[in-house]
């Protein structure tokens, strides 16, 4: 029968499609297959701790944590107990929008000690599905512009929860804003290479990537 009360996900978002995640997957391999053989990535394989041998760090080893369905979160709802999830639930936006198919466009990649992700940018229309307090939720100081902390997962390091890749991203934001100083690298054959200090690497894709994802709700 029909459920009197609504049933929250553990989290909405946009989910690949099976093609898209293969593709998506396969350009981050090659962010990290570029990087391993980097000279300027290699003087710094110190920011990743311990993980270097002599010949480096196996990356794709280092990010093999948390795997699962790439998506791009929107919100958190943690079945209803979250803040705010009842209200999102609620927003015409996403209650249209549900089950409904979008393109997500990727404008770039990056890893830190801590995560690999994809930076995603978002449309006014999908803003609309994107909570108003995210960004400020994650960064207490500073005000962001919305849909920056937009991002997909594509690894983790040990013991790393997927939370923090979107608090990564942010950083780099906060990191690229403050910026007076010129930190690319190098350019590679997909896009400007950016060193930010402390492990924190981003590469601008010089063409952004366009994914296809049906936007709905996780029920595990
Ligand atoms: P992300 O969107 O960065 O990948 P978990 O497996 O830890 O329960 O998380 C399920 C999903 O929800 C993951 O995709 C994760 O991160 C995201 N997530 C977990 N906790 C939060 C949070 N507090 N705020 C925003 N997103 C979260």
């Amino acid at each position: 029968g029909r459920l009197e009360e609504s049933v929250y996900p553990l989290f909405y978002g946009w989910f690949l499609t099976h093609k898209s995640q293969s593709r998506t997957k396969e350009t981050g391999k090659k962010l990290l297959e570029t990087l391993g053989e980097l000279d300027e990535f290699k003087e710094h394989w110190g920011d990743f701790g311990g993980a270097a041998s002599e010949k480096g760090i196996n990356l794709e080893e280092y990010f093999d944590g948390k795997g699962g369905i790439l998506h791009c979160t929107t919100k958190f709802s943690d079945y209803g107990k979250a803040t705010g999830a009842q209200e999102y639930a609620e927003l015409e936006a996403v209650k249209e929008f549900y089950s409904s198919a979008f393109h997500l466009q990727i404008s770039g990649l990056f890893i830190t000690p801590r995560t690999a992700g994809a930076r995603v940018r978002l449309s006014d229309k999908q803003l609309e599905v994107w909570p108003a307090d995210s960004e400020k939720e994650a960064s207490l100081s500073e005000e962001l512009p919305r849909g920056s902390r937009a991002h997909i997962t594509l690894g983790c390091a040990k013991d790393v929860e997927p939370v923090q890749t979107g608090l990564d991203l942010l950083e780099f934001i906060k990191m690229e804003k403050e910026g007076d100083q010129d930190w690319a690298v190098k350019d590679t054959d997909q896009g400007k290479l950016c060193y930010f200090g402390k492990g924190m690497w981003m590469l601008e894709l010089s063409e952004e990537v366009t994914v296809e994802t049906i936007f709905g709700g996780f029920y595990p």
